[in-house]
């Protein structure tokens, strides 16, 4: 019988030598500047990985409407007519040395911050566009500020880039822009397809391929080192082709070899053309997959999930769904509880202030974190063979052999039970104030001896050092 496996393995691997041929072929096809070992990118990712924090920056001329980021396109205002921002833009209050201390504060390690979004305005200085902050009132390139003041904080830097461009000449229309010819009383949806194709006939794509590479290379080549970088974004009309995604990658690479980039380029049916997925005001079940191109396997993948304080990206006057300071915690636990990174939204007002209810916001992170943030810090998905009691998340410092059992409802009976612990724990505390939890075995199970008074937390942390 062990021979006729062997026989026939071997002969199967003679005539269908499949997974090794596709391998070979994939690796054929990764283009030579791409080229990395898995451990090679993990060790590339490692901070961010284990960094976990950082703080999206939405801001731009949209701050002044304060009606949403995309209210050129929700409201269909011609260029001309959004001019009236660009030349009212000045916003005198801005000191990003505050916004980098809060930052800091609440335990955000690197802060993604809005170079350019789709209306086209650039907040750093260019040589590609007169459409930028140096031109307003304002005067400055308020992105180099803000890199000087979050780097002196220690934070690293990244950069949102939109791809999508309303301001741009030779961005093609398509049913997103707010000057495409729509059908009269249509829904943002329903274009004029041929007065539409008639107007595209000017603009040349290539041409705003180019534009994007030259900023992009502004951006990555005079504000020092860049850790990351969020493209965003591809639809159906517009993707890897339009962008040229690939030689884009190939610059961004070549002048930040280190940077680590979102997967909006389109380019999620390679190996090479990502480093992390990237859900948007979503909460995944459970730690990201995608399928492998040669392999076809679902395999985890670095995730980043980028969240809002309220429904708006960018600074939104009347909008009033602002999640609480426990909502906001359990996200951020939640998300290092399936392996993810949380990138948590801000969007400043026009007069360059993070506004009250955001600074709220962050003022209740940071008091968490303070005290809390070992289990946020270096801490991944906790090990399967690890029971998860109802109402808790947990995380795991793999490094350290620390899991952390996050107690979203505290138990009125004095006690938690975790089933299948017996013999696993060495020491256990309260992590906020490191005071003991004592324990005893009961049967398989260990039950932990809890104050009957809720820690002075809003979500207490036990921290377990395990055998
Ligand atoms: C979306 C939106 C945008 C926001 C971004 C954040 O793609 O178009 O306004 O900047 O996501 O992830």
């Amino acid at each position: 019988m062990r021979k006729i496996i062997i026989i026939c393995s071997v002969l199967s691997l003679a005539f269908f030598p499949r997974t090794a041929l596709t391998q070979e072929k994939q690796e054929q096809n990764v283009p030579q500047w791409a080229k990395e070992t898995p451990e090679q990118k993990a060790e590339r990712m490692a901070w961010w990985t284990n960094d976990r924090f950082g703080m999206f920056i939405h801001w731009g001329l949209y701050s002044m409407p304060s009606r949403h980021e995309w209210v050129m396109h929700y409201e269909r205002i011609p260029i001309a007519e959004y001019r009236k921002y660009f030349e009212h833009f000045n916003p005198d209050l801005y000191n990003p040395s505050e916004w980098a201390k809060e930052a800091k504060a609440a335990g955000m390690k690197y802060v993604v911050v809005g170079a350019k979004h789709h209306e086209g305005f650039c907040m750093f200085d260019t040589k590609y566009t007169d459409y930028k902050v140096t031109n307003t009132p304002y005067g400055k390139d308020l992105i180099r500020e803000l890199v000087d003041a979050f780097r002196a904080e220690g934070l690293r830097i990244g950069f949102y880039y939109s791809l999508i461009d309303w301001h741009h000449p030779d961005f093609p229309y398509d049913w997103m822009h707010p000057e495409c010819p729509h059908l009269e009383g249509g829904t943002m949806m329903e274009i004029d397809t041929a007065a539409t194709k008639k107007a595209n006939e000017t603009r040349d794509i290539t041409k705003y391929q180019q534009y994007m590479k030259n900023q992009l290379a502004e951006l990555l080549t005079n504000y020092g080192q860049i850790d990351e970088l969020f493209l965003d974004f591809s639809y159906y009309e517009k993707g890897h082709k339009q962008w040229d995604s690939e030689g884009l990658l190939k610059l961004v690479r070549s002048l930040q070899p280190q940077i680590i980039v979102d997967d909006r380029l389109d380019l999620l049916h390679t190996t090479w053309g990502w480093d992390f997925v990237s859900p948007e005001q979503t909460m995944p079940e459970k730690w990201e997959t995608r399928k492998h191109p040669v392999t076809e396997k679902e395999i985890r993948v670095p995730w980043e999930t980028c969240q809002t304080f309220s429904g708006s990206w960018g600074y939104h006057r009347d909008e009033a769904s602002w999640k609480s300071n426990r909502q906001l915690l359990s996200m951020l636990i939640e998300v290092v509880s399936k392996g993810g990174n949380l990138l948590l939204n801000v969007g400043p007002t026009s007069r360059g202030l993070i506004d009250y209810r955001a600074k709220a916001s962050l003022s209740g992170i940071a008091r968490w974190m303070e005290v809390n943030s070992r289990s946020i810090y270096n801490c991944t998905e906790a090990p399967e063979e690890f029971s998860r009691p109802a109402n808790t998340l947990l995380t795991y410092n793999p490094k350290a052999k620390i899991l952390y059992v996050h107690v979203l409802t505290w138990p009125t009976f004095k006690s938690l039970t975790l089933e299948g612990y017996k013999d696993k724990i060495k020491y256990a505390q309260i992590l906020n104030d490191g005071s003991e939890i004592r324990f005893r075995d009961k049967n398989e199970n260990v039950e932990l001896l809890l104050p009957l008074i809720q820690p002075d937390t809003e979500i207490p942390v036990i921290e377990i050092f395990l055998k």
